[in-house]
């Protein structure tokens, strides 16, 4: 048996930022994770290049049961402070659009820093090393994994959601919560491209990496603004990805394929300056010409000169474009999602230290709980602050 004073089960984002926390704190600290390598979701997100965070992170860009739940840990640990972080290890990075900061070079600058820190910190990291077994006794809690069994004051579960099984996911953080009598919410797969029915599949049949930048709206009012992409199974794209959080089976999404202009004025204008042209062609200069090809040879959009149109067909094609309905028949499911919306229930929780109020000495942190943020550097930036607030508890 081995004694830390603290022991993290999962070396991903939210247990590394945690352990260098505790460790800094002067607590022992073990990390233990079933896998041959720490990070492995950080080494392989936004594209190799990690969406290390966002700018404008806050409680709004959470879905959680309770939208108070984020507030406190993303105040005391902030997007600024893990940039300064970063800054403080050196590390080149750029802006994207929306206040998404990514690496230059690649995702591993930011676990070589979560490693580092580690290192500082006197952290110790068991890889290869599967969680079996938990159980309490008068001084916290034993961890009983594929090679050691340790005892520990404090138990830390960041275990992540159930997204990419090829990488490790494992429902055992839920296991614990349901053991220790906390309630986990339903999970389901988010930031997950769409899945089409046949009839859809066959009518954008070649459209694939085709991508338009769009307004997407869910039935329930939700709404961004970016870019849908076709694919062969279906829809993805970013636009794609925020709205699958919010949407639920057998509902439609509402896309505004021209968010930026109306139909009613680009006609009024194509009457003035092309009478003669066809509608096909005019409406390619401000959409794929493939896709309008499609819609014209599915006859969902008539190929007339502009000067033939009549107002009817006007406000037809105003309600088409402007209000592009799908009806997804699902999504790719845990297989290609980024993430797991659901989890341990944040009534359970404190939302200052992370610690369970059912079970002392015992904290969940990280996609393992009720907090799933939007596309764009927000779920990482909440893995570092619940694991900096766990960290200074635990
Ligand atoms: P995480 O899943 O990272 O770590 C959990 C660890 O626990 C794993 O290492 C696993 O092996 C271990 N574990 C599980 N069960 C165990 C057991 N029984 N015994 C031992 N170990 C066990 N977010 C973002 O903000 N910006 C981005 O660019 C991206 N990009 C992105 C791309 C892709 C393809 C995916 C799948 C996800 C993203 N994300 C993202 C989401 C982000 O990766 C995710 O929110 C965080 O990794 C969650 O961090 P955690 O530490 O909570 O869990």
């Amino acid at each position: 048996m081995i004694f830390s004073d603290v022991v993290i089960i999962g070396a991903g984002a939210a247990g590394l930022m945690a352990a260098a926390t505790a460790g800094y704190r002067g607590r022992s600290v073990t990390v233990v994770d079933m896998g041959k390598k720490p990070g492995r979701k950080i080494l392989i997100s936004g594209g190799g290049r990690c969406n290390f965070t966002n700018e404008n992170a806050g409680p709004e860009n959470y879905l959680c049961q309770n939208p108070h739940f984020t507030k406190s840990a993303l105040s005391r640990y902030s997007a600024q402070d893990f940039i300064e972080l970063v800054d403080r290890h050196g590390l080149n990075y750029h802006h994207k659009t929306l206040g998404q900061l990514f690496c230059d070079d690649s995702a591993q600058d930011i676990v070589d820093i979560l490693l580092t820190e580690c290192e500082w910190a006197g952290v110790n990291i068991a890889m290869r090393s599967e969680v079996i077994a938990i159980s309490k006794n008068e001084t916290g809690y034993i961890v009983q994994t594929s090679g050691e069994s340790y005892q520990c004051e404090s138990l830390v579960v960041a275990s992540g959601g159930l997204t990419m099984p090829k990488l490790g996911a494992s429902p055992m953080g839920y296991k614990i919560a349901e053991k220790f009598g906390l309630s986990v919410l339903p999970t389901t797969a988010a930031l997950v491209p769409f899945t089409l029915h046949e009839h859809d599949k066959q009518k954008f049949d070649g459209l694939s990496g085709i991508s338009i930048f769009t307004e997407i709206f869910s039935e329930d009012g939700t709404t961004f603004k970016e870019n849908i992409l076709f694919t062969h199974r279906g829809l993805s794209g970013p636009a794609v990805l925020q709205i699958s959080s919010f949407w639920q089976a057998g509902q439609a999404v509402t896309i505004n394929l021209l968010p930026e202009s109306s139909i009613d004025s680009l006609i009024t204008e194509w009457r003035e300056t092309s009478p003669q042209k066809s509608l096909k062609n005019l409406l390619s200069t401000v959409l794929p010409k493939r896709f309008i090809e499609a819609l014209v040879k599915q006859k969902d959009i008539s190929d007339k000169a502009i000067n033939q149109i009549s107002n009817d067909e006007i406000t037809y094609l105003g309600q088409y474009l402007h209000n592009w309905q799908i009806k997804p028949n699902g999504t790719e499911g845990y297989r290609t999602a980024e993430v797991t919306l659901g989890g341990v229930n944040t009534d359970e929780l404190s939302s200052k230290t992370f610690e369970a109020k059912k079970s002392k000495g015992l904290f969940f942190i990280g996609e393992v709980i009720d907090v799933t943020g939007w596309l764009g550097g927000y779920n990482f930036q909440f893995a570092w602050s619940s694991g900096a607030a766990c960290g200074q508890a635990c």
